[in-house]
């Protein structure tokens, strides 16, 4: 009997710990990056994840915002090398007991102090009230999207103190009951609200620190969570930046491909010709010819165009277009007749549709 009863307690424990190996997340999953993911891939990843599963853009979708939760999670804790190192050797238990884990504590921290709630995912139906997003353009150069760099913005951002007195919050409707004589009730519906600690916004600055990848598009959305426009009774919305490129005198992108164009002589377009061109970085980028080049000619440079976003080390092409340079002005007869028997090509004249 005794036996069969500590076998049975030997089961619940094995149970138990079993469904707590469960519950823990996979912190790295989530990201989808590896046990061994720079700093620098975790924030591209968390980036990109943040923007696909943004509450903004899911607001029908009830699991779309628990991955956003988890997605926030797994970034507070694999961005900080202290946590990250504790949920490397003790998983999220061990995060728990090192007390900045759970109940909320870690987006204090993370989100500067103003909370960081998750009505839908923590506590069932009812909606936290958000602050509006905010979507900034940042303009820039191709170089910096081809090397990389990291800008630092300004941002004034409204940050809520304590001030003096009370003002009303929550507030609902109720429906009161009131006494009207003997037997008699009136139902009225009334509003009702608590008295919360007076809070007022005061401007502060703060830099942020947007990482220009090598590789990153026109268009792309930065996001920084949480950095919009506070809500006095909910979370503040988000601060995304669009990564606008700017107009380049040399480059045109396409993707990761550059194209440029180059006008060359009459002289150099017959006689071959040597050049170098100096690229975002400051590489040359030596091209030659021994043969004619003629106008609209297209040299393809492999592996001289942008970065790719996802693998560096993969690079689009360069596209180089030549317009040839005519001399002005008038020949002269001999010159002509030198002309006509160096280039030994037919009189050719066909008409066609110029539109
Ligand atoms: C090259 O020339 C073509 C035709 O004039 C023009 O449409 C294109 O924008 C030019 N490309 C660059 C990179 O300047």
């Amino acid at each position: 009997m005794m036996i069969c009863f500590k076998f049975y307690l030997f089961l619940l424990l094995l149970v138990t710990l079993w469904v707590s190996i469960l519950a823990e997340r996979d912190f790295y999953q989530i990201l989808g990056v590896n046990r061994d993911a720079t700093s620098k891939q975790i924030k591209k990843a968390y980036r990109t994840l943040a923007m696909k599963y943004h509450p903004d853009k899911n607001k029908d979708d009830p699991d779309a915002q628990t991955k956003f939760h988890d997605i926030n999670e797994a970034y507070e804790v694999l961005s900080d090398e202290e946590k990250r190192d504790i949920y490397n050797k003790r998983g999220e238990e061990g995060l728990k007991n090192h007390g900045q884990h759970g109940g909320g504590g870690v987006f204090d921290n993370f989100f500067g102090g103003f909370g960081f709630h998750f009505g839908q995912a923590d506590s069932g139906h009812h909606e936290i009230p958000r602050g509006g997003s905010i979507t900034m353009d940042l303009e820039v150069s191709l170089e910096n999207l081809y090397n990389g760099q990291t800008l630092r913005v300004a941002r004034y951002k409204p940050v809520p103190k304590a001030a003096k007195g009370t003002r009303k919050c929550n507030c609902r409707m109720e429906t009161k009951t009131i006494p009207m004589g003997p037997g008699r009730f009136q139902m009225v519906q009334q509003q009702v609200c608590d008295d919360c600690p007076n809070v007022k916004f005061v401007n502060e600055e703060k830099i942020l620190e947007v990482e220009v990848e090598p590789g990153m598009s026109h268009e792309s959305q930065y996001p920084f969570i949480s950095e919009g426009e506070p809500h006095i009774d909910g979370e503040p919305g988000d601060l995304i930046f669009v990564i606008k490129q700017e107009r380049h005198h040399m480059f045109e992108r396409r993707g990761d491909d550059l194209y440029m164009n180059i006008t060359i002589s009459l002289r150099d377009a017959l006689t071959g010709f040597n050049m170098e061109i100096t690229h975002l970085d400051g590489h040359k980028v030596e091209i030659s010819r021994d043969k004619v080049t003629w106008p609209g000619a297209i040299i393809k440079k492999k592996g001289e165009g942008m970065p790719n976003y996802d693998n560096n080390v993969k690079k689009g092409d360069l596209y180089i277009t030549f317009d040839v340079e005519f001399p002005r002005g008038v020949i002269s007869d001999q010159d002509k007749e030198d002309i006509i028997r160096v280039l030994n090509q037919e009189p050719n004249q066909k008409p066609y549709n110029g539109l």
